[in-house]
C-alpha cells in the first residue's frame, strides 16, 4: 500500500523509515516532509486539506498518517474521513484534548482521572486567589497550543502572579494565552506514554522519558526535547497496569460517551509521584524525540498498527516490539529554542564501524537541501541521533558514537541523555 506521511519533523521522518522496512508498504510521500525525507518517498507541497485529500485520491493512497497537532486540531482528519479516505488521528474534536489545556484537565475531572489540582480561568482576580491557596512552585500553563513551550514553573507566589498576568495580558503567548491553567506542583519522574487507539481498543507502546530543558542535568529552557530512550526501567507492572486501569481505559470510554471516540496515538504525559502515575497532560499525536526511538523497536510491520488503528480494528492486529532499548540524541541549532540560527552545511562523515552502521541512524527534521543538493541545517531541532542496544548503555554509548560523526556550525546536544535509567544501575 502507498502511504502519505503529514509532517516534517524527526517524528514524521522515522515513521517514514519504520515503513521502509516494511513489505507491504509502496510508494511513500510526505506533505511537506524535509529536505531528507525526500530519500524515503516523495515530498509533497500542498498544505490545503481539500487539495491534500484531491492528491490522495489521484494516486490511490491507502493510508495517511499524520505527525503533527495541528491540522488535527484543524479537522484533517474530519475532512478525509468525510471524503472515505483512510487516516491516521483523531478528529478535531478528540484533538480537543490536547488543544485546549482546560478541556483536558475538565475531561480528566470528569472522569476521576489523576491529575494535579487546577483551575482554569481567564480572570487575573481569580488566578490571583488560586495562586495564594497553593506552595511554591507553582505552575502557570497557558490554554492554546504553544509548540509545548506554554508552560512556566514559577518559584515564587509572585513570579506565579506575573506570569499569570503576562499570560493574560496575551503579551507572552498571545491569544494562546487568554485563558490559562494554575495548578499544583508534582514532584516525582516524567514518563511519555503512548497508547495508540482506534476508539474502542488499544496498544501500549513501550514507555519513554523525553528531555525537555536544553542542557545537562535538567538545566536551561524548556524546549520540545533534546532526547529520549525507550523502554525505561522505570516503569514496572504496577505502574503499567495503574495507567491502563485508571488512565487509558477510562479515556477511551469517556471520549466513546462523550460522542469523540479518541482514534490515533493518545500521549500521556505522566508524572510518577510515590509510585502512583498523575497525568500532566494528554497530547493527540506521537511525541518528537520520542516517536524517533518507539519506531525501531517495532518488529511487526508498522503499517499493520497504523492501518488497523485507522480502520478500528486493531483487535485483530498483532503488535510485537524488539526486546531491545533506543536512545535517541538530538542535535539542535546554535539558537534553539530562543531563535533562528543561519543555515549551515552538515557535514556527516563516513561510518566506517560495522558496529554502529547496523545499530545507529539518523532520523533528520530541521534540515533543507540546498541548490548545491548538500543538506543544511535550518534551525531548530536539526537531527536526531538513534542508537539501539541489548541494554540503554550501549544504546547510548552507539547514539553518541553516531554524534561525534555528524558536523554542522553551532551545533548543540545534550551528553547525559538516559542519564536517570543509567543512574539506577549505577
Ligand atoms: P505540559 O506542556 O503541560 O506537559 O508541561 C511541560 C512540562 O512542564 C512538563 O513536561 C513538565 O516537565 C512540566 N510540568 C507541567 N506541569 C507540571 C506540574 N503540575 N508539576 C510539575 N511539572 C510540571
Ligand atoms: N517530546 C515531547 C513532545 O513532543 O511534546
Amino acid at each position: 500500500m502507498d502511504i502519505l506521511i503529514v509532517g516534517s519533523g524527526g517524528r514524521e521522518y522515522s515513521i517514514g523509515l519504520a515503513l521502509k522496512k516494511d513489505t507491504q508498504v509502496g510508494q511513500l510521500y510526505f506533505a511537506p516532509g524535509n529536505g531528507a525525507s525526500d530519500r524515503l518517498g516523495e515530498n509533497v507541497a500542498i498544505s490545503d486539506f481539500g487539495e491534500l485529500a484531491d492528491f490522495v485520491e489521484a494516486k490511490g493512497i491507502s493510508l495517511t498518517i499524520v505527525g503533527p497537532e495541528t491540522p488535527l486540531v484543524d479537522g484533517i482528519v474530519d475532512l478525509f474521513r468525510g471524503r472515505g479516505l483512510v487516516i491516521f488521528g483523531p478528529t478535531a474534536a478528540a484533538a480537543q484534548l490536547e488543544g485546549s489545556k482546560s478541556f483536558m484537565k475538565n475531561f480528566l475531572s470528569r472522569h476521576h482521572i489523576p491529575t494535579a489540582r487546577y483551575i482554569e480561568t481567564d480572570s487575573l482576580e481569580t488566578s490571583y486567589k488560586f495562586i495564594d491557596t497553593l506552595e511554591a512552585p507553582i505552575v502557570v500553563k497557558a490554554d492554546g497550543l504553544c509548540a509545548g513551550k506554554g508552560v512556566i514553573i514559577a518559584h515564587s507566589r509572585e513570579e506565579a502572579k506575573r506570569e499569570a498576568g503576562e499570560m493574560l495580558s496575551g503579551n507572552a503567548f498571545g491569544e494562546a494565552g487568554r485563558k490559562i491553567v494554575i495548578e499544583e506542583f508534582l514532584d516525582g519522574y516524567e514518563l511519555s506514554v503512548f497508547a495508540v487507539c482506534d476508539g474502542k481498543d488499544y496498544v501500549v507502546l513501550p514507555a519513554a522519558q523525553d528531555h525537555k530543558r536544553l542542557l545537562n542535568d535538567d538545566q536551561g529552557p524548556n524546549t520540545g526535547g533534546m532526547g529520549a530512550y525507550a523502554p525505561t526501567p522505570l516503569v514496572n507492572d504496577d505502574i503499567y497496569a495503574k495507567l491502563r486501569v485508571r488512565v487509558i481505559e477510562p479515556t477511551l470510554k469517556g471520549m466513546l460517551e462523550e460522542g469523540a471516540p479518541f482514534t490515533g496515538v493518545l500521549f500521556i504525559g505522566v508524572m510518577v509521584v510515590r509510585g502512583e502515575p498523575i497525568i500532566l497532560e494528554y497530547n493527540v499525536r506521537f511525541g518528537d524525540p520520542e516517536c524517533e526511538e518507539l519506531m525501531p523497536l517495532l518488529r511487526s510491520p508498522a503499517s499493520e498498527l497504523f492501518y488497523k488503528a485507522a480502520i478500528g480494528d486493531l483487535k485483530s492486529a498483532k503488535i510485537e516490539f524488539y526486546d531491545k532499548y533506543a536512545v535517541g540524541v538530538v542535535m539542535a541549532s546554535k539558537n534553539y529554542p530562543y531563535k533562528d540560527s543561519k543555515p549551515a552545511e552538515i557535514i556527516i562523515d563516513e561510518i566506517v564501524h560495522d558496529d554502529i552502521r547496523a545499530n545507529a541512524h539518523i532520523s533528520f527534521a530541521g534540515v533543507q537541501r540546498g541548490e548545491d543538493g548538500k543538506l543544511y541545517a535550518t534551525g531548530g531541532r536539526v537531527l536526531v541521533c538513534v542508537g539501539i542496544g541489548e541494554t540503554i548503555k550501549e544504546a547510548q554509548q552507539r547514539a553518541y558514537m553516531l554524534c561525534g560523526q555528524v558536523h554542522f556550525l553551532g551545533k548543540q546536544c545534550r551528553t547525559d541523555i538516559a542519564y536517570q535509567a543509567l543512574g539506577l544501575n549505577t
